[in-house]
């Protein structure tokens, strides 16, 4: 059977993307942000998954402000990243896995999710350089089914929703029958506004609840309307909607890895956290005695 086994969160800023092609993360104001990596690296080295259901914002890439999707599922086996003039060469994606997308989507209807379903579907920075921080240097060794929310243009889905769409996917991936190593991505925040007059706003007291309450009881997250979320976290702030829909789909109980919390890297208050499920603390384990090099 199919084991989920974490999830890895993190903010997607594109000058992050910048800063990996420039070779930039040893520089002051990056190595911060970057030392957060190795203790993930080594998690996913014991883990090694070959799936990443991969939960995330896209930022006009795929979806422009004219056709905008509430929820979109990709369901292809092929994905490209693409120029979005962040001035960042396209990162390598690796490929899709279009029969689990399929039994997603599957699910998400049987659970009266509307959502938009996609065979082809370019992902942006959202998507790429989580990947590219998770397995530098190389295309990710895993699968992906990207799902995107839409956390750009109002009205966007309430927390509650969101977290009730991730708890669907869990059941999908609990009812899969492969046999594949199952590990779930969200992206973005946390708290940042790129516009406006609040441009530059973070609120480290917002993004610490949101840490310390997502593992244990995410359904705290969803006390707030999204309007009250954009007074707390900024207007980009709300992407912890993909945090929020990534946790859902890890099932009731996780334990927190790692986390790290950096102000500012460009305009957002930048952080990177793993929960594993109690399938990865026995099976990682397993995988640690068997493979000492990994221990
Ligand atoms: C920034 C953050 C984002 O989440 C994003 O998608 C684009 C830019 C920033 O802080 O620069
Ligand atoms: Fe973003």
């Amino acid at each position: 059977m199919a084991k989920v086994l974490g999830g890895v969160f993190t903010s997607h800023v594109p000058a992050i993307g910048g800063a990996i092609q420039r070779g930039a993360e040893n520089e002051p104001y990056w190595k911060p942000f970057f030392d957060a990596w190795p203790p993930v690296r080594q998690w996913l080295d014991v883990q090694a998954p070959d799936v990443v259901v991969m939960f995330y914002n896209d930022h006009g890439l795929n979806f422009f402000l004219d056709k905008m999707p509430t929820f979109a599922v990709g369901a292809a086996d092929v994905y490209t990243n693409d120029d979005e003039g962040w001035g960042l060469h396209p990162f390598p994606i690796p490929a899709g896995h279009a029969a689990l997308s399929w039994a997603i989507i599957e699910k998400l209807v049987e659970e009266e999710f509307d959502i938009t379903t996609c065979q082809q579907m370019l992902v942006d920075h959202a998507a790429s350089i989580p990947l590219a921080l998770a397995w530098p240097g190389r295309e990710a060794p895993v699968r992906i089914v990207p799902i995107t929310i839409n956390t750009v243009q109002h009205p966007l889905p309430s927390a509650r929703r969101c977290l009730a769409l991730g708890r669907a996917v869990g059941k999908a991936l609990a009812e899969w029958q492969g046999d594949e190593r199952i590990i779930v991505m969200g992206t973005g925040g946390l708290s940042h506004q790129l516009d406006g007059e609040r441009a530059g706003f973070m609120n480290p007291e917002y993004d610490k609840f949101c840490m310390d309450n997502l593992g244990p009881d995410p359904d705290a997250l969803t006390q707030h309307s999204i309007h009250e979320m954009v007074e707390l976290s900024g207007t980009q702030g709300v992407e912890i909607l993909n945090w929020i829909a990534a946790r859902g789909a890890m099932g009731a109980s996780v334990s927190e890895v790692s986390r790290t919390y950096h102000i500012p890297i460009s305009n957002t208050a930048a952080a990177v956290m793993v929960y594993e499920t109690a399938e990865a603390t026995a099976s990682g384990a397993a995988r640690t005695e068997k493979t000492p090099a990994l221990a």
